[in-house]
């Protein structure tokens, strides 16, 4: 099997979507000592492969991913090989993993440190739609915020794939959860999902309502993935030393700000977070999993299959993505495993 292809959608430079291109003569990869081979059963499609699509981390230190590559970083399926480093994993295994790229493909090698077993009663698509969103709303509501019952918080993009599973475990939490999104149907999303409060943008008149309503206190800690055109006013959003996580830049990056803006706004503490940074060894990888899967099994939970694609039809999901048409998690289908 080593030396059989595969299809696979790959990127030989970076680009727009007709970069991605579908081929039928990857090689089927080996997995090294401490990784696992998987027979992919269904990829979860993701801003950031379109981030990995148009180069931006062609320079990072944190994913090592640079073109030529296979995209997609997160998947589900069968494990058909194991490394000969690999001691908790065999094959036919179900796992589920994220932030390892090579998914856009029939089979991918994956360090086994990321493969988190899942249980039974999650199908493959639920748990490649679940892996990365839910792994990072996780660890950002649990290690970075560390909220408690009573607090508030502001979670920017509230219909987004993982704003949609951070206004859902904030409001299981106890916390008091403001939201922001572009159109009033996703405001309604981001009620229906648990926000006590949901507003526009209005460029960064957002601020000025989260402060009347928490009578110019502002909140305890603001969750923003819009970058750009949301972070000075999530610093207004924000009450004096709380905290403001700017966890993605879907708007741009922010590249002009003074240390002195954050004294100014309250003595504020703002980072920038990465999941790969709390996705470190194999038992936190499934202790993250566990409690998303068990969350989605005990109906605390959910992450809706938005759309179903197959590998022919990525290269529309990533315009779709890029034009801010997509509402809710897209999934690639590949072997029924
Ligand atoms: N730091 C980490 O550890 C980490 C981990 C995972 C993902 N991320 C990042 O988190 C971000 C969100 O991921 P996601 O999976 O939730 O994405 P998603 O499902 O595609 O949602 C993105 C949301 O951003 C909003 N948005 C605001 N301005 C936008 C713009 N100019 N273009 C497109 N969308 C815009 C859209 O909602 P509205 O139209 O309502 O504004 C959209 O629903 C991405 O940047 C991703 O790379 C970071």
């Amino acid at each position: 099997m080593a030396e059989a292809a595969m299809k696979a959608i790959t990127i030989s430079e970076y680009g727009g979507p007709e970069v991605a291109v579908l081929r039928e003569d990857v090689p089927v990869p080996r997995p090294g000592p401490d990784e696992v081979l998987v027979q992919v059963a269904c990829a979860g499609i993701n801003f950031m492969d379109v981030h990995t699509r148009q180069g931006k981390y062609r320079d990072s230190r944190t994913y090592l991913v640079r073109a030529p590559c296979t995209l997609g970083m997160e998947g589900a399926g069968q494990v058909m090989e194991v490394g000969s480093a690999v001691t908790h994993l065999e094959p036919g295994d179900r796992v589920a993993w994220c932030i390892a790229w090579g998914a856009y493909a029939e089979y991918a090698a994956v360090p086994a440190r990321l493969a988190a077993r899942i249980p039974d009663g999650i199908g493959y698509d639920q748990a490649a739609a679940s892996m990365f969103q839910g792994c990072t709303a996780h660890y950002l509501l649990n290690d970075v915020a560390q909220l408690r019952s009573g607090d508030t918080c502001l979670v920017h993009a509230a219909s987004g794939s993982i704003g949609q599973i951070l206004v859902q475990m904030a409001h299981r939490a106890g916390i008091t959860v403001f939201a922001t999104a572009s159109a009033p149907q996703r405001l309604e999303l981001a009620l229906q999902r648990g926000a006590d409060h949901a507003f526009l943008y209005d460029g960064e008149g957002f601020a000025r309502k989260v402060r009347e309503a928490t009578r110019d206190r502002g909140v305890d800690v603001v969750f923003d993935s819009v970058g750009k055109a949301t972070l000075r006013g999530s610093m207004n959003a924000t009450r004096v030393k709380g905290l403001v996580i700017n966890y993605g830049n879907v708007s741009g990056s922010v590249r002009d700000l003074d240390p002195m803006e954050l004294g100014e706004a309250g003595s504020l503490l703002l980072t920038r977070p990465r999941l790969a940074d709390h996705m470190r060894d194999a038992a936190t990888v499934q202790r993250r999993a566990d409690a998303i899967f068990g969350a989605l099994l005990d109906g605390t939970l959910e992450i809706p299959i938005a759309s179903r694609h197959t590998l022919e039809t990525v290269q529309q999901v990533h315009a779709q993505i890029e034009g801010r048409g997509q509402v809710g998690k897209a999934i690639v289908e590949l072997a029924r495993a």
